[in-house]
Parts: C-alpha cells; sequence; structure tokens
C-alpha cells in the first residue's frame, strides 16, 4: 500500500473502497455512485487504474495499491499532476480530484515521452470520471500542464513515478481528506 506493507482484516464481501476508508484510514479514496460510474474511488492496482467501489478487498491481498495519499513526495512535495491540478484550478469542491488523479497518472506515465496532448485524447482518458463543479475545461487544462511537467517540460519534472500501467482500463479517482 503506497509503498508499503499494510495488513487489515476483511469480510470476503467487504470492498476495496470500504476497506481502505475504514480499515486503513486512507480516506483520500471517495465514494460517490458505489456503482462504478462516477470514478471517484479509483485507485492503482499493480499500475492499473481500478475503481475500487467494484472489487473486494481480499481480491487485492499482495497486490501493490496506490492510493492518491501515495502521489506526493515523503517530504510533501506534490506530484506534478497533483501541481498542475492546483495551478490550472482544475477543481472546486474537490470530491472528484482523487479519482481523476488516479485514473489520469497511468495515462500520463504511458505518454511521458510523446507529443502534445491533442483534446480529444485527454477528453478521452477523462472520461470515465465524473464532476459536477468544474465544467471539465480547467481539467483538460491541467492534465496538458502535468503532460509537459512529467515530460521534462517547465515545472517540477522529478514526478514521483508511480506504476507503469497501460491505461485507464477500468475507469477514471488528488485532493486528500474525507
Ligand atoms: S464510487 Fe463511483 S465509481 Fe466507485
Ligand atoms: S470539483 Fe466538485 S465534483 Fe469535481
Amino acid at each position: 500500500m503506497n509503498g508499503r506493507a499494510r495488513r487489515g482484516s476483511a469480510e470476503s464481501r467487504h470492498l476495496l473502497s470500504d476497506f481502505l476508508r475504514h480499515e486503513l484510514g486512507l480516506t483520500g479514496t471517495h465514494v460517490g455512485c458505489e456503482h462504478g460510474v462516477c470514478g471517484a474511488c479509483t485507485v492503482l492496482i499493480n499500475g492499473e487504474a481500478v475503481r475500487s467501489c467494484l472489487v473486494f478487498a481480499v481480491q487485492c491481498e499482495g497486490a501493490e495499491v496506490t492510493t492518491v495519499e501515495g502521489l506526493a513526495a515523503e517530504d510533501g512535495e506534490l506530484h506534478p499532476l497533483q501541481e498542475a491540478f492546483q495551478a490550472a484550478h482544475a477543481l472546486q469542491c474537490g470530491f472528484c480530484t482523487p479519482g481523476f488523479l488516479m485514473s489520469l497518472l497511468p495515462f500520463l506515465e504511458e505518454r511521458r515521452d510523446s507529443g502534445a496532448l491533442t483534446d480529444d485524447e485527454i477528453r478521452d482518458a477523462l472520461g470515465g470520471n465524473l464532476c459536477r463543479c468544474t465544467g471539465y475545461q480547467n481539467i483538460v487544462e491541467a492534465v496538458r500542464l502535468a503532460h509537459t511537467k512529467m515530460s521534462g517540460g517547465a515545472g517540477n519534472s522529478a514526478g514521483n513515478s508511480v506504476g507503469t500501467s497501460t491505461g485507464n482500463s477500468a475507469g477514471t479517482c488528488a485532493a486528500e481528506g474525507a
């Protein structure tokens, strides 16, 4: 879990989203619809973006799980993707933000060395996440900025690389907190 071994107990019916929040206290993973629709609960499992409300906790025994709490560096420095969301004003209430960040991370890792992203590519990558506040335009801008940062452009190019997934196959969950 976010680079450290974590143990907890879960009944076979317990969802990963509930296990993260209630057993491990990782409340950065948000729960919206609980039906796999909104993407707020997205985490990385073995580097792949997955909706944690559709996975049983017991299915993740021994897996490498990354939540939004795992994005920032140990010293608190934000991941370039988080910095981009902050700089582009890509959040308002922030409820959807963890899901967006965790969905976008594999996409941006995969496209790290590619040319400029098109609006269609970005919007496609965002397609599995719902936001009730922003109208999405600033999120699109944040993705473009994050891509620049993660590709070695202006800003924090160090990037706290997490996972090497092949993309957002399971939908689409940065701010921490309940
Ligand atoms: S809570 Fe909406 S997809 Fe999981
Ligand atoms: S910022 Fe409020 S739901 Fe997206």
